[in-house]
Formats: C-alpha cells, sequence, structure tokens
C-alpha cells in the first residue's frame, strides 16, 4: 500500500514509521511511504523525510486566498502521489470536504488523549488540567468533526502527580508511535472495514 503522510511539527511518529518500514522491509510491513506533506516548512518531520530520501510537500493556508482553496491545493498535491492511504502524523490542520471526499475513510490521524474526552489542538494539557488519572492516544479515521471519527485503536498511559504537560506527552508519544506503527500495518496488511463506527480490521 502506498502511504502519503502529514506533519507538522518534529515528525517522530512519521520516524518510527520510516524505521518500522526500514526494519521489516516495504512487502513484509505491507506498506511504504510515498511522499510526505506539511502545513509549513522548517520543520524537522520534513528535514526526516528529506534524510529518507523522499519526496516532500508543503501546503501552507497562508498561500492561498480561502480555506477552501487550500484544501484543493493539499487534496491536489497529496493525489498526486496516489495513495491507498494517507496518514495524519501530528498534522496540525483540519482537512476539508474535498480531501475528506477523497481520502475519507482512508485518512488516519493520532491524537495525545483517549477519544472521546479531550479532542481538539490541547489533548494533554486539557486531560492533565481536567485532573485526569489515566490518559493516552487513540488512531482514528478523520470524519468531519474535531478527533470524531471511527476510532481504530488506543493505549493507556497513566498520569503521574509530578507530570507536566511536557512530560506526559513523551510518555503518550512512546505509546503512540509504536500504537501508529502496528496500526498502520496491520490495516495496510490486511484490510479493514469501517461499519458505522465499528472499526474491523480483518
Ligand atoms: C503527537 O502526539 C500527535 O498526536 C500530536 O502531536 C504529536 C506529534 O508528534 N497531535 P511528532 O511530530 O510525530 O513527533
Amino acid at each position: 500500500k502506498r502511504l502519503v503522510v502529514l506533519v507538522s511539527g518534529s515528525g517522530t511518529n512519521l520516524q518510527a514509521l520510516l524505521d518500522a518500514i526500514a526494519t521489516a522491509g516495504t512487502e513484509a510491513y505491507g506498506a511504504e511511504i510515498v511522499a510526505v506533506g506539511a502545513d509549513r516548512d522548517g520543520i524537522e518531520g520534513l528535514a526526516r523525510a528529506e534524510r529518507a530520501g523522499l519526496p516532500t510537500f508543503v501546503c501552507r493556508v497562508k498561500d492561498h486566498p480561502t480555506r477552501q482553496e487550500w484544501d484543493a491545493a493539499l487534496t491536489e498535491a497529496t493525489a498526486a502521489y496516489e495513495p491507498d492511504l494517507v496518514v495524519s502524523a501530528g498534522f496540525m490542520k483540519i482537512v476539508g470536504k474535498e480531501f475528506l471526499a477523497r481520502y475519507g475513510g482512508r485518512f488516519v490521524n493520532t491524537h495525545p488523549a483517549l477519544l472521546p474526552s479531550f479532542p481538539g489542538a490541547h489533548g494533554v494539557r486539557d486531560a492533565l488540567a481536567y485532573g485526569a488519572k489515566v490518559t493516552g492516544c487513540t488512531v482514528h479515521f478523520v470524519d468531519d468533526g474535531v478527533d470524531t471519527g471511527p476510532i481504530i485503536a488506543q493505549g493507556v498511559v497513566e498520569v503521574r502527580d509530578e507530570d507536566d504537560e511536557s512530560a506526559l506527552h513523551e510518555r503518550i508519544k512512546e505509546v503512540e508511535r509504536r500504537l501508529l506503527v502496528d496500526v498502520v500495518g496491520r490495516i495496510a496488511r490486511n484490510g479493514y472495514r469501517i461499519e458505522g463506527r465499528k472499526v474491523v480490521i480483518q
């Protein structure tokens, strides 16, 4: 399967996918990354892609007159690589109608909280502020809401009394990277169906 990975930051989830594919081999893993896209330049996520010899593209909201046109450009840039699956690995933008029309049901996101708790851009901070004793990460398909799509898998992380946002996020990301690598490989190799809210990996 062909994957396009979208990033906005440090790209450690992307790196985990790159490492897993390099270690297992494309055939055994079931997927290869064919391009990496971002909504900004100068980020470590893009540098990781370049070091791996992968094509990259950048699609910035501010370069487009409307959000809709940005969405169309992102869709076109992604579609140029003909992906079977698109993975949002810390991509901090909500995609629009056109992107979802094309990639709905095959667009996977990872979120650093146990959805449906703490959706949005500050999942780690919000869980901490709420006083949650466990949190974690969720790999899910993207729908037209914010972190509301069908859940594929979740991982649990305990909150410690001494945690601040960054310490907790680092522990979540360790679990998140393993979960994402596992889920993407399994759905690529085995196929899946989405029955309402329920995702069944075959
Ligand atoms: C992940 O925790 C992701 O869920 C969140 O941002 C982080 C991205 O990390 N939204 P990285 O760029 O993969 O290192």
